[in-house]
């Protein structure tokens, strides 16, 4: 069992420790975790030519294919964001937007998606970006099991935010493992 973990941030930030103490809590249960840092990757947007519609797959030739490659073979997908503009940071939708491939071809992807969302503000709205995370995950076939929203970051240290992602990596983890048996 892996799990693919894509941070729509940057490394070293709020949001990139969440993913990092979130894999700990997974190896806890012997999972392993890839991070992807979609900043640091060529990706470019999806421009909706349709060509996916075809045989499901894009026609883009970019380092996405890397993401597709992951996912075909992970478990489970955890999408990872700050809040920017009361959504999820415009790194992260364009990776989601890439998915489109998915809406037309429903095999090989993971069988469960969760999100870890931060936000800077005592109250940010994580709403709209859970909504977009579980669009994907139902367009998929993948089962959704939550999101860790951590708010306030704005008055917070990076390493506030460490124990709470890790247990919430060893609660995925262990749902996981059950599902296993
Ligand atoms: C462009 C931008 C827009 C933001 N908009 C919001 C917002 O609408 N609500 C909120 O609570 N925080 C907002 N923030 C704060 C970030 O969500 C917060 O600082 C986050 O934890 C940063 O994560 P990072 O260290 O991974 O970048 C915004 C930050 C940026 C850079």
């Amino acid at each position: 069992m892996k799990a693919l973990i894509i941070c729509g941030s940057r490394e070293r930030g709020f949001t990139s420790e969440m993913c990092l103490s979130f894999s700990k809590g997974l190896a806890v249960h012997g999972i392993s975790s890839e991070i992807v840092y979609p900043l640091e990757m060529n990706i470019g947007h999806c421009n909706g030519c349709g060509d996916c519609s075809a045989d499901g797959r894009c026609s883009i030739s970019d380092d996405m294919e890397r993401i597709y490659e992951a996912f075909g073979k992970s478990g489970l997908l955890v999408l990872a964001s700050p809040i920017h503009f009361s959504g999820p940071s415009s790194v992260i939708k364009t990776v989601v937007d890439r998915f489109q491939p998915v809406w037309f071809r429903k095999r090989g992807h993971p069988a469960f998606a969760a999100a870890l969302l931060s936000g800077g503000s005592p109250a940010p709205r994580f709403n709209n970006t859970t909504s977009i995370f579980k669009a994907l995950s139902a367009t998929a076939g993948m089962e959704w099991f939550g999101a860790l929203e951590i708010s306030g970051t704005d008055d917070k240290e990076i390493q506030d935010i460490a124990e709470p992602s890790f247990q919430y990596g060893k609660e995925i983890g262990l749902l996981l493992v059950k599902d296993q048996k």
